[in-house]
């Protein structure tokens, strides 16, 4: 017990050292990133502040609400800030300037946490007194390859070669939330680190480093970097990126982003790139990154990109974004189908992910809109996270070549290909619509025809009702419109099955979708919404 006791008091002790050597005023107090009653801040200025004696700290706070004015103080300007409200003065003792890294690590890993773990070493146990119980400690920390110290208030590097000496095995290093603020810091903590591949370092604020080259040595096996929210400008990442020489993987997600200059010497291992949530709305400013020969993945979510335009030089592909294989644009601002038509011309595009944009909110119903997707890019394996089977595409390209049928023959299209010269404003609408027929000829006259499946109002459904799950129940064969929603659906069921509605469960498959069920979730919306069609088969569970 006794023995026990000592290892917390002596881990008391050394955490009472550190503590009092951050009260202290650090050397170079400027620029460097604090905690005040939990909210985080850089230092602007160190100094007096009439007539008030004594030290002050200027900081400038990371929430702009914190703060009372912008570093001006009666008249007088101390520092900047970018927010009128940035700024505040406090007295040094109220800043954390945190601590290093070993002992955020120690901290958060050591036995003061479990010791009665780090008691045991071996099979034995091991008495300890005092300092030695860093020792012990150290000497599992050695084994570590993946540690997280998220929100530990780390600084710096500590003494040098420490780190080395004592965990060399990380590879995997989790440093988001922080009070680093400069680079060369965090290369002293990589030095050090020669198995170091992944890094997060989101969330904290980093200073352009003076000589980035300089620092590349720290970082020569790093392949993913996170620095999300960590205010960073494009412009700031390429001037930092010859620092990441091996860089496969680079996370900006949320930061100050609307711009993108062409990455020139660095950054051409890159495969997958994260500007998810940023300030982007020119679609074009992606050709920036287009001859990144190795990129393959591009999150570009949550930005408020209207338009692109990928030029083409011979056949129907951009030779930009070679590699580009999945993309990632939801929560954008497309509202128009060239953007989707675009997206065709990238030449190796197999998975889309494109939810919550104001085209998928037109009128149309969302099985339409996938089917819409689906014809127009000719590559796609995958949308929004559902792959797309070869009956599926089938069915869309057919869809497609019908919907837009009677368009094309306006447009000078014509079922004799010796007269087919539909106009260059259908092409450009419709830049698929060619090699559709190509493939399944041209759309006779019965099929443009046939009424549109989802324009008109009040069609008459010739709809098969199966009851998978009752063998005894016959299919039934049932005239409905296709107005009629899937409440009074639910309605007809109760008179014809006796099950009250309200137990009923609905859904279709379609021949055009072979293999695939789609639920008729919503008893509020008519079969039309779901694209029900004439032919379809309603199954019905309980
Ligand atoms: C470090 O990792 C290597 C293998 O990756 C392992 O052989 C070695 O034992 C580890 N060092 C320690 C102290 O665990
Ligand atoms: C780092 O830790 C934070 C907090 O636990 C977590 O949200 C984040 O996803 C982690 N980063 C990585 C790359 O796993
Ligand atoms: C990269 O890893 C190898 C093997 O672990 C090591 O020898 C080399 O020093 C590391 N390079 C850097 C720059 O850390
Ligand atoms: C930030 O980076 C991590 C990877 O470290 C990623 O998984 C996460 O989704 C990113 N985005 C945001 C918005 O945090
Ligand atoms: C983001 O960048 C714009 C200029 O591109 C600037 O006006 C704005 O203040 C920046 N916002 C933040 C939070 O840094
Ligand atoms: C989206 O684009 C439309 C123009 O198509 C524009 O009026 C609107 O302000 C944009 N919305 C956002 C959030 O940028
Ligand atoms: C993707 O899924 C979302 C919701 O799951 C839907 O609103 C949207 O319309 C779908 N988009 C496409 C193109 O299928």
């Amino acid at each position: 017990m006794l023995t026990r006791v000592n290892v917390c008091f002596s881990i008391y002790i050394v955490c009472k050292i550190f503590r009092k050597m951050t009260e202290s005023l650090p050397s170079d107090p400027i620029g460097r990133r604090i905690i005040c009653d939990g909210e985080y801040a850089t230092v602007r200025y160190v100094g007096m502040v009439a007539p008030t004696p004594g030290i002050w700290l200027g900081v400038e706070w990371d929430n702009p609400l914190r703060g009372k004015h912008d570093g001006s103080h009666e008249g007088t300007r101390y520092f900047t800030c970018s927010h009128p409200t940035g700024g505040s003065f406090l007295r040094p003792k109220k800043a954390d300037f945190g601590v290093n890294f070993l002992t955020a690590l120690t901290k958060r890993y050591g036995p003061s946490n479990d010791w009665n773990e780090a008691m045991v070493i071996g099979k034995k146990t091991v008495e300890l007194v005092g300092f030695e119980s860093v020792q012990v400690e150290q000497s599992q920390l050695n084994t570590l390859f993946d540690i997280s110290i998220h929100d530990c208030a780390v600084s710096d590097a500590g003494q040098k070669g420490e780190i080395q000496r004592s965990c060399p095995n990380i590879s995997t290093l989790n440093l988001s939330k922080n009070l680093l603020s400069s680079w060369e810091n965090v290369a002293d903590i990589a030095f050090q680190l020669k198995k170091l591949k992944t890094i997060d370092l989101s969330e904290n604020r980093f200073a352009l480093p003076s000589n980035p080259s300089s620092l590349a040595s720290s970082f020569g096996n790093l392949t993913i970097l996170s620095l999300n929210r960590t205010g960073v400008t494009w412009n700031e990442v390429l001037h930092c990126a010859v620092m990441w020489p091996a860089l496969e993987e680079l996370h900006l997600a949320s930061n100050n982003i609307s711009d993108l200059e062409r990455p020139r010497n660095c950054l051409q291992f890159l495969k997958l790139l994260d500007i998810s949530n940023n300030h982007i709305i020119d679609g074009n400013e992606l050709h920036a990154i287009s001859d990144l020969p190795r990129l393959k993945h591009l999150i570009i979510s949550n930005n408020r990109i209207l338009s692109i335009n990928f030029p083409v030089h011979h056949g129907c592909c951009t030779e930009r974004f070679t590699s580009l294989n999945s993309l990632l644009i939801d929560g954008n601002n497309i509202s128009q189908w060239s953007f989707i038509n675009e997206l065709n011309k990238l030449s190796n595009l197999q998975f889309l992910n494109c939810q919550n944009i104001p085209l998928m909110d037109s009128d149309k119903n969302p099985a339409t809109i996938r089917q819409l997707v689906i014809a127009k890019i000719a590559r796609l394996k995958i949308l929004n996270r559902t792959e797309i089977i070869p009956q599926e595409r089938k069915g869309a390209e057919l869809d497609y070549r019908k919907m837009f049928g009677n368009d094309w023959l306006k447009a000078g299209g014509n079922q004799n290909s010796d007269l087919n010269n539909p106009s260059m404003e259908f092409l450009i609408e419709h830049p698929r619509y060619s090699e559709l027929i190509e493939k399944y000829g041209a759309p006779d006259d019965a099929e443009i025809k046939q009424p549109q499946p989802f324009a008109l109002k009040n069609q008459l459904l010739s709809l098969t009702i199966l009851c998978p799950d009752e063998p005894d129940k016959k299919p039934i064969k049932k005239k409905l419109p296709d107005s009629m929603t899937v409440q009074k659906v639910k309605g007809l069921l109760y008179r014809l099955l006796k099950v009250p509605g309200s137990e009923l469960k609905l859904s279709y498959e379609s021949s055009k979708m072979e293999g695939k069920e789609i639920q008729l979730e919503n008893d509020l919306k008519p079969l039309q919404f779901y694209s029900v069609e004439n032919g379809d088969c309603v199954l019905v569970r309980w």
